[in-house]
């Protein structure tokens, strides 16, 4: 399985980081997760700071 990394600025806040690769915003969550049995990663910064996530799945087309 392809997985993607995403080094990106984040404010302090609460971020939904998707672990189901079904999302059309990775690696946030958009909810497309519904039906899979998958839930998002809920990650909060007290700062703001850059973040590497990495191990996400490749989003996957739609046919
Ligand atoms: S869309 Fe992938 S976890 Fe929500």
């Amino acid at each position: 399985m392809t997985q993607e990394t995403f080094t990106i600025p984040l404010e302090a806040g609460t971020y939904y980081i998707c672990t189901c690769g079904q999302s059309k915003n990775l690696p946030y969550c958009d909810g497309s997760h519904q039906g899979t049995g998958l839930q998002p990663l809920a990650l909060e910064l007290e700062s703001t700071q850059t973040v590497e996530i990495s191990g996400l799945p490749e989003a996957k087309s739609s046919r």
